[in-house]
């Protein structure tokens, strides 16, 4: 088993494995955020049902999510510092034969994304006054209308969302080569369904802070 963790191809394996579990989630957090245009009663409900309806549900997904997102991060963080070891002088010329801007922003992307899950958890589920001063405990709809009231929390979430598109897209295509499901193609737009995911994911969750941005929610 220490020997798996300990081997690069173990580690992308993990990476991967966990990247799936986030995806899942992702997919499901995303379906039940639009329910924010059915209203503040339907939005709430799936707030309440997120937090504490099932509190059993609740915390076995919690320790899901937090031991995927430690290992994913610190699997891509230990491959990062063995590649850098392997090559401690950049190319002089860099000619990747399938490198993508997505799969050049994986790393950095991927810091951000993190940055912002702490400052998204902080909001809206710790309830953190410096990040949203009018929290209030039950009330998910008003605190996500207040939230993006402010242009700083729209660009913030739309950053992320974009950030969000390209590691969707590049690591659904890598665990899937990980796992020898998909095949090598040089052409990025050939990758199907790595593209739906992360359209579909990035397009559902934008509509919300949009959606308060133009009055469409409030
Ligand atoms: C526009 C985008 C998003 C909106 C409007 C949104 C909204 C919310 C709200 C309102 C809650 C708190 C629910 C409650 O506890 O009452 C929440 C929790 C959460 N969100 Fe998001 N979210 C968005 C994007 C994301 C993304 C991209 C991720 C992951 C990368 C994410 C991960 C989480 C997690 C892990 C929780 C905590 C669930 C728990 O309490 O166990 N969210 N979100």
């Amino acid at each position: 088993m220490l020997n798996f963790w300990n081997s690069s191809v173990g580690k992308k394996v993990v990476m991967g494995l966990t990247g799936l579990v986030l995806v899942g989630f992702v997919l499901g957090h995303m379906a039940g955020n639009l329910q924010i245009f059915m209203g503040p009663e339907r939005y709430n409900a799936y707030a309440r049902l997120l937090q504490h309806d099932i509190i059993e549900v609740t915390w076995a997904v919690r320790v899901a999510l937090f031991v995927s997102v430690v290992l994913h991060a610190l699997s891509a963080w230990q491959l990062t510092q063995r590649n850098w070891a392997a090559r401690p002088v950049e190319y002089a010329v860099r000619e990747s034969q399938v490198s993508t801007y997505a799969s050049r922003t994986m790393r950095w992307g991927g810091v951000y994304l993190f940055v912002f899950l702490l400052l998204h958890l902080g909001q809206f589920t710790l309830g953190w006054k410096w990040l949203l001063p009018e929290y209030m405990p039950e009330g998910a709809y008003g605190n996500v209308v207040l939230a993006f009231g402010r242009p700083l929390w729209v660009v913030v979430y739309l950053v992320a969302m974009f950030f969000l598109l390209l590691h969707l897209f590049h690591g659904t295509w890598a665990v899937l080569r990980t796992l020898g499901v998909a095949e090598a193609k040089a052409e990025p737009l050939q990758r199907r369904l790595p593209l739906i995911i992360a359209l579909v994911v990035t397009v559902g969750f934008s509509l919300v802070p949009l959606g308060v941005a133009l009055g469409i929610v409030r």
